[in-house]
């Protein structure tokens, strides 16, 4: 019995780094294992839809991320096989680092500098409080949550928002349609950390980026399809909004010929805030495989019903 794995990020490597963690497990890839019977679980990063139906035998599926939502089109298939994601101390340093890097060029106004060097224009700008700043964390789960609290130690005004009530240190949270524009009018710096579910999809839009405050910022490091891109560049070229930082997109890699690219107020990455170490991941899921054979409780599961 085995696992496959299913990524279009560096399956070699998964490959080898499970089985430094136990040579004892067969680890295939696809499309090519030997015996698609023997697959009883599969490590996927965005695996083509479909894919997974191919083993008969399968009991669990893992994302090799942070996200499920890749298997939220296939929720009928899996209803009755455990989905699992990773949580791993690494990936949430590695996203804070990103989110902090962001949020200190904006409160810092690195933007305006730069504009301001273009004309070799010396313009020293009034000093701000990293208190008065209020960051606006959308999502407080694992890693919003992880960020949040340390955005705050940072000296951060930090207020969140989630769809289900969450008690976080040091973070005011707003909960549910209700309460979004309450905390969208006190955010200055709107970080999107939400799972991408029916009801998180497009949610950054119009409506909503008009509901910040005036010069507010974004920082997408959740998922593209959480933000309506044509409304994003209207409400930046409309002045309401300062700056993105992006490093998600609803088309990865982002195509060249994207208004993106070129916009003056749009910083991209891309989709590199925190991808998931092998060496750190490989041992969560190597347990996970051994406890699904004892039958017993597996770790991170998700719930697709719920969307994450
Ligand atoms: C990255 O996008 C992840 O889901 O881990």
């Amino acid at each position: 019995m085995s696992i496959t794995i299913i990524s279009t990020r560096s399956p070699e490597v998964w490959q080898r780094t499970l089985n430094e963690v136990d040579p004892d497990v067969e680890i295939e890839i696809w499309p090519n294992e030997k015996d698609k019977s023997k697959i009883e679980m599969a490590l996927c990063w965005q695996h083509p839809e479909g894919s997974l139906q191919e083993y008969p035998n399968l009991k669990a599926v893992s994302s090799l991320g942070a996200g499920v939502d890749h298997f939220l089109k296939e929720k009928d298939f899996l209803k009755d096989i455990p989905v699992l994601r990773v949580v791993d101390p690494l990936l949430e340093q590695s996203m804070f680092e990103y989110v902090c890097t962001a949020a200190l060029q904006i409160y810092r106004e690195f933007d305006v500098y730069e504009k301001l060097q273009q004309d070799s224009n010396w313009q020293p700008q009034k000093p701000r409080k990293i208190g008065d700043m209020t960051v606006g964390m959308m999502g407080v789960g694992k890693l919003g949550g992880y960020c949040g609290s340390r955005l705050a130690q940072f000296g951060f005004n930090v207020i969140g928002w989630s769809q289900t009530p969450k008690q976080i240190d040091s973070i005011k949270n707003f909960t549910g349609e209700a309460e979004l524009e309450q905390f969208l009018a006190k955010t200055d710096i709107l970080i999107c950390l939400l799972p991408l579910t029916d009801n998180t999809r497009g949610l950054i839009n119009k409506t909503t980026l008009n509901q910040l405050k005036e010069g507010a910022s974004l920082i997408n490091v959740a998922r593209g399809a959480h933000v309506v891109e044509q409304d994003l560049i209207d409400v930046l070229d409309q002045g309401h909004l300062n700056l993105a930082f992006l490093d998600v997109f609803n088309q990865e890699p982002l195509p060249a010929e994207h208004p993106f690219w070129q916009h003056p107020k749009i910083k991209i990455t891309p989709h590199c805030s925190s991808v998931s170490n092998p060496k750190s991941v490989a041992p969560q899921l190597i347990e996970n495989y051994h406890r699904m054979k004892q039958g017993k409780n597996l770790l991170n599961q998700a719930d697709l019903a719920r969307g994450y």
